[in-house]
């Protein structure tokens, strides 16, 4: 046997114990919702670092946060035949027409960090936390801090109909139902921004004695709880001693926050859910193998106590 015929027998063998489709043969579209948070661009940066690693051949579109331009952008990547298109979808609501097309024409669909309403059989896995269990984390961990003491607390909500917002609000509810000390006294969108943070968080301040009325802080996400520390700081208030300040998704910049004192806790978001949805692209590419309709990722709390400076000097290069 010559040592070509020799390699072309191996490569046969390895397509028959390892079937044919491998991830470098695949061309995948990635719809992002924009780039709202730190968190966001370490899922962005780390979904291409993914991709090139497999040799997968990644179409990435910027959404800038709005549906119609999702939409858009998975006509687009129907049209052009991709292998599978992974999607965050900014909302929960208004994907049934779309998910139909791109099932009509064989592309599967995975899921990125947040859930929709569409019926399961649209979509080939979701890879997102329990996003209800990380209210209720935050929740717990302020019933626990506060230790029957009264305490008002203001909530700056993610993107109005969004999936995260809809369930950490919830999550976070259900972790205060039933304590009398503990009342959720003002509520609204930051829209998971830094800068809506921070605004928002000024009008709570104003319209609650210059913050004097308010105990805790409950921010869906750790860069709207990174603006309002701000505006506390310029109110003349303590962040993390005079208003207790809670959050989810452990960037690097909020254990900054809580190193100094700042900040006191938050909920670990894996900005990795591009590794898991390859995985499970790459088995039912190989040989249909399905994966769980729900590929949950972890969710961790940290507090000032899991030394935060630490955490941020290993964070800080990982693409936040
Ligand atoms: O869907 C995940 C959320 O989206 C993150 O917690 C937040 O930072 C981002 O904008």
């Amino acid at each position: 046997m010559t040592l070509k015929t020799a390699l072309a027998s191996a490569t046969v063998l390895a397509a028959c114990m390892f079937g044919s489709a491998h991830a470098a043969d695949l061309t995948v579209g990635f719809s992002q919702i924009g780039s709202e948070s730190g968190w966001r661009a370490a899922e962005t940066t780390l979904t291409k670092q993914q991709a090139e690693r497999r040799g997968i051949d990644l179409k990435f579109a910027d959404a800038q946060q709005k549906q119609e331009n999702q939409i858009k952008a998975l006509r687009s990547f129907i049209a052009q035949g991709v292998d599978a298109i992974l999607v965050a979808p900014v909302v929960a609501t208004g994907w049934d027409d779309v998910l139909t097309e791109a099932k009509d024409a064989e592309i599967p669909v995975i899921l990125l960090d947040r859930t929709v309403d569409s019926s399961d059989d649209l979509y080939m896995t979701a890879v997102t936390s329990d996003l209800v269990h990380e209210g209720n984390v935050a929740g717990k961990w302020l019933v626990d801090t506060v230790a029957g003491k009264p305490c008002n607390v203001v909530e700056l909500q993610g993107t109005t109909g969004s999936s995260p917002a809809i369930d950490r609000k919830k999550g976070f509810e259900e972790a205060l139902a039933g304590k009398d000390n503990l009342k959720i006294i003002r509520s609204q969108t930051g829209d998971f921004t830094r800068t809506k943070g921070k605004e928002v968080m000024e009008s709570f301040l104003k319209a609650e004695d210059g913050g004097k009325n308010i105990c805790a802080l409950y921010a869906h996400n750790d860069d709207m709880a990174v603006g309002a520390i701000q505006a506390i700081k310029e109110a003349g208030l303590k962040p993390g001693t005079d208003i207790l300040v809670v959050s989810i998704d452990a960037v690097p910049d909020i254990f900054q926050a809580m190193a100094a004192g700042e900040a006191n806790a938050t909920v670990e978001l894996t900005p990795n859910m591009a590794g898991p949805a390859f995985d499970a692209l790459a088995a039912f590419k190989k040989d249909g193998t399905l994966p769980p309709k729900w590929i949950q990722t972890e969710s961790k709390l940290y507090t000032q106590a899991d030394d935060p400076a630490k955490v941020y000097e290993e964070k800080k290069g990982l693409g936040y």
